[in-house]
Order: structure tokens, then C-alpha cells, then sequence
């Protein structure tokens, strides 16, 4: 019997899996691909690796085997981490039969505790003719790295727009197909309509507010646009409408816990409704994030220690890979406003800043939301090159709960993009103050 069954070697399960072998607890993590799951193998890293290196006429092949090299280095490195805290690696699918009961293998295994880490794959949304050839989900995209004469996206969001940037980065056409009235709806709006700006300026057509009636051979994508029926043929049809968490096939009858439209229901503590199985990350429902999962997969590991989580949950920052990056945590101005908090912003624009100005950045802003009364920082909102990095000074401010003015103290270095970070504080204090 082992003290841990982790299912599922993404980043939430490998973090829970070091975390409780490290506090001395046996345990064996079942996964059926590859250690370090959608976020190394086929999301976040190649997708980051791709945006890194793709050139107008760049050299496919060797950018897809340096693509393998990042993924294949990182995998190492994480398998080593599992082998030296003694975790047992079992490379089998497993279905969770009992309360403390997996499968895998063709063996039983039993854990005093299991903690499901399943994570999620993509979403084909009910459009007709998404089985024609030439459509393609993003693992499938990113399994075959080469130019294409004209990719249509459907679909909007963090990965329709982070893909589109990579293929227009290479000088393909690119159109993407939105049902929302704007791109990446989750961000903040300036966010937004900088991101599209950004897209059409790089030469993507970008349709908002289009529904896609069906995908017909070709493939020729269907949809309607500001009242008019439109057709546009491709030759690849990428589907980015969303994913859903991977808990099919997850139990044997009788063995799932309590679910709300395929995500698990877990409590404060990341317990389900059967108190002996956990579960974190993509399949719990949230933000669908690779940090979010690790951070979840060691708070539940403490909580399993029997010791305080050391881990905090929030803000989970969101970034996106464009150029320039985009990045957010806590509340926007909207979401606030709809929750009737009293707010102030506090903003900066990039234009004069020095580092921008040496990098031959683009446009860029940093924009800070205060609580009216107390000052305190309750949201940022960051659109520059490495937004992305500079966004973790922001979340630290926000899960601290500081104040306008304990935001001023540090003294930033000259210079940075961080030094729009003073600025912003500096307009949010002069709203403060009138
Ligand atoms: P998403 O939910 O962010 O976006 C899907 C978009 O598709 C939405 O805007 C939706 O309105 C649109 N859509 C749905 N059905 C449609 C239809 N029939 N026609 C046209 N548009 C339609 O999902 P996405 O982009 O697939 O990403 C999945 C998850 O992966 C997200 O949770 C995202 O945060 C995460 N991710 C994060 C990244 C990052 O942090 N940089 C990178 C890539 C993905």
C-alpha cells in the first residue's frame, strides 16, 4: 500500500508527487505519455520555443528538432527529480476502481490517498464537418511543425491568438474567427484591442463576433459576419475553441466522485467528495493553467503532510506570448466596476520609457487598479516585452495586499521596464488623491 496514487505527470501531478516524496511519503504517479504532460510536450513550452525562434523563411525541420531539444531537456530533468526523491513511475493509463484502488498495467495498486492530476485536452465545439481533413486541433498542429499557405483559426482565445502569432511571425496568412466581440474576452480589455491591433497590423484578418456555421471540404470555413454569410477556404483549419478536463474513461462504474460538466468538485483543500481522493489542475475547473496546476498539486501535497500550505493560490497571473507580451493578475477595472468596488487606475504608457526605446519595443503600457479608499493594489494589467516576467513583482504585490504607497518604497533600476511600474503607482496616487 502506498501512501500516494498521483494520476497524471503534467506539472500539477509531478509538483504534488516531489512534494509529498519529499516529505516522506511513498508514492507511485501513473501517467500514459509523457512525463511533464500537455504544458511540456504539446502547450506552453513548444509553443514558446516555436514563438522564440520562427523567422519569415526560417529553417522548419531545425526549429521543430530545437523545439525537441528544449522539451526532451525539460522532460529529463523532471523524470531525474521524480527518480532522486524515489517516486515510482508507473507508464501505464490508470482508472481509479475504489476509494484507494487504481488499475494500470494490467495490476492493482492501493494508495491510502489518490490525487488525480488528469489535466485536460482540447474541445471540438458541436460545428459540423470539424472531421474534414485540413482541420487540425493545437497538439495536432504543433506535432507537425511547417509553413502553411493559409491557416484559419477558429477561435479567439490564449491559444488561437498565441498560434496565429507564430504563423504570421513566418509570413503565412492568417485569419482568425471569433464568436465573441473580442479576442481573448478572459483579458483585460485595453489588453485586448492592443493584442488585435497588433495582429492586423502583422497582417492576420481577424473576424469578432462571426459564428462558425460549418466547415464544409476544402476545408472552406463557414460563418457569419456582421449580418452576411462568408465562406474562406484554407489549407489548415486549426479548432482553439476551448478544452475540456480529461475525467472520461478516468473511473470504473460507481468509483467517480461528485462532477459538474466533467470537472471534479473538490473543497477548500482540494478534497472530493470521496474524502480519500484529491484532485487539482485543469480537471477541478479554474483558470486551465500550468502554474495554477503546480501550485494546487503542492498545496494538496502539504495538506496530505499533515502542514500548513506553504503555497498560496491566488492571483494566478495570465500571460500571453505575443510581441509584445501580454500579462494580468487580480482584478481588471470592468471586473471590479461590475462588483461594485470603488476603484482608481493608475497608468503608464511606454512611449518614453528608456528600455522600450533601446529595444525597438512596441507599444506598451502598464496599468495598475487601486481600491479607492484604502489604496490598496487589487489588479495589474501589463502589455510590454517580458510582461510576462514583470507581471511576478505585480502578483507578489497583490497576495501581499499592498498599498499604492508600500508600492513605491523599492527604488527600480534604470533602465527597465519596471520603471513604468513606478510611474503607473505614482498616476494611480495622484487619483488617490483627488
Ligand atoms: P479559450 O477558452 O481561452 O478560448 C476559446 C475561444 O474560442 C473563446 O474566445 C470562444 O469564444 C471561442 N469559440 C468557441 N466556440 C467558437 C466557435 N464555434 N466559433 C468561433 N469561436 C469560438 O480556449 P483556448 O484558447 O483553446 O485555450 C484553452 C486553455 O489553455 C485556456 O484556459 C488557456 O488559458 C490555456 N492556455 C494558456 C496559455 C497561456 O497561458 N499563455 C497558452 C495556451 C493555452
Amino acid at each position: 500500500m502506498y501512501d500516494l496514487l498521483v494520476i497524471g505527470g503534467g506539472p500539477g501531478g509531478c509538483a504534488a508527487a516531489l512534494r509529498a516524496a519529499r516529505g516522506g511519503l511513498s508514492v507511485a504517479l501513473f501517467e500514459a505519455r509523457e512525463v511533464g504532460g500537455t504544458c511540456l510536450n504539446r502547450g506552453c513550452v513548444p509553443t514558446k520555443a516555436l514563438l522564440h525562434g520562427v523567422r519569415p523563411g526560417c529553417d522548419w525541420p531545425a526549429l521543430a528538432q530545437e523545439t525537441e531539444r528544449v522539451v526532451s531537456t525539460l522532460r529529463a530533468g523532471q523524470e531525474g527529480q521524480l527518480r532522486a526523491a524515489k517516486v515510482e513511475l508507473v507508464p501505464a493509463r490508470a482508472v481509479v476502481t475504489g476509494p484507494h484502488t487504481v488499475e494500470a498495467g494490467g495490476k492493482r495498486w492501493e494508495g491510502e490517498h489518490i490525487l488525480l492530476a488528469a489535466g485536460s485536452v482540447p474541445a471540438l465545439p458541436p460545428i459540423p464537418g470539424l472531421d474534414t481533413p485540413g482541420v487540425v486541433t493545437s497538439d495536432q498542429l504543433l506535432a507537425d511543425l511547417r509553413p502553411r499557405d493559409h491557416l484559419l483559426i477558429i477561435g479567439g482565445g490564449v491559444i488561437g491568438v498565441e498560434l496565429a502569432w507564430a504563423w504570421l511571425s513566418a509570413g503565412c496568412r492568417v485569419t482568425i474567427v471569433e464568436a465573441l466581440e473580442r479576442l481573448t474576452a478572459n483579458l483585460d480589455r485595453e489588453l485586448s484591442q492592443g493584442l488585435t491591433m497588433e495582429l492586423k497590423k502583422a497582417g492576420a484578418a481577424v473576424y469578432t463576433g462571426a459564428s462558425v456555421l460549418r466547415v464544409e471540404p476544402g476545408p472552406r470555413v463557414v460563418f457569419t459576419h456582421k449580418g452576411a454569410e462568408l465562406g474562406l477556404s484554407a489549407d489548415t483549419v486549426l479548432a482553439a475553441a476551448g478544452r475540456r478536463p480529461a475525467t472520461e474513461g478516468l473511473f470504473s462504474p460507481g468509483a467517480a466522485p461528485e462532477m459538474e460538466r466533467g470537472f471534479l468538485k473538490v473543497d477548500g483543500s482540494f478534497r472530493t467528495s470521496v474524502p480519500s481522493i484529491l484532485a487539482i489542475g485543469d480537471a477541478v475547473g479554474g483558470a486551465m493553467l500550468a502554474h495554477k496546476a503546480e501550485a494546487e498539486g503542492k498545496f494538496a501535497a502539504d495538506v496530505l503532510l499533515g502542514r500548513p500550505p506553504a503555497q498560496g493560490l491566488a492571483p494566478i497571473p495570465s500571460c500571453v506570448y505575443t510581441d509584445p507580451e501580454l500579462a494580468q493578475a487580480g482584478l481588471t477595472a470592468d471586473e471590479a466596476k461590475a462588483r461594485g468596488i470603488p476603484i482608481v487606475t493608475g497608468k503608464c504608457v511606454l512611449g518614453g520609457n528608456a528600455r522600450t526605446l533601446i529595444q525597438g519595443g512596441k507599444r506598451g503600457f502598464v496599468k495598475l487598479v487601486f481600491h479607492k479608499e484604502t489604496g490598496v493594489l487589487l489588479g495589474a494589467q501589463v502589455c510590454c516585452y517580458r510582461a510576462s516576467d514583470l507581471i511576478s513583482e505585480l502578483a507578489l504585490a497583490l497576495s501581499l495586499g499592498l498599498t499604492a504607497e508600500q508600492l513605491l518604497r523599492p527604488v527600480r533600476p534604470h533602465p527597465t521596464f519596471a520603471e513604468a511600474i513606478t510611474q503607473a503607482v505614482e498616476a494611480g496616487l495622484e487619483a488617490l488623491e483627488k
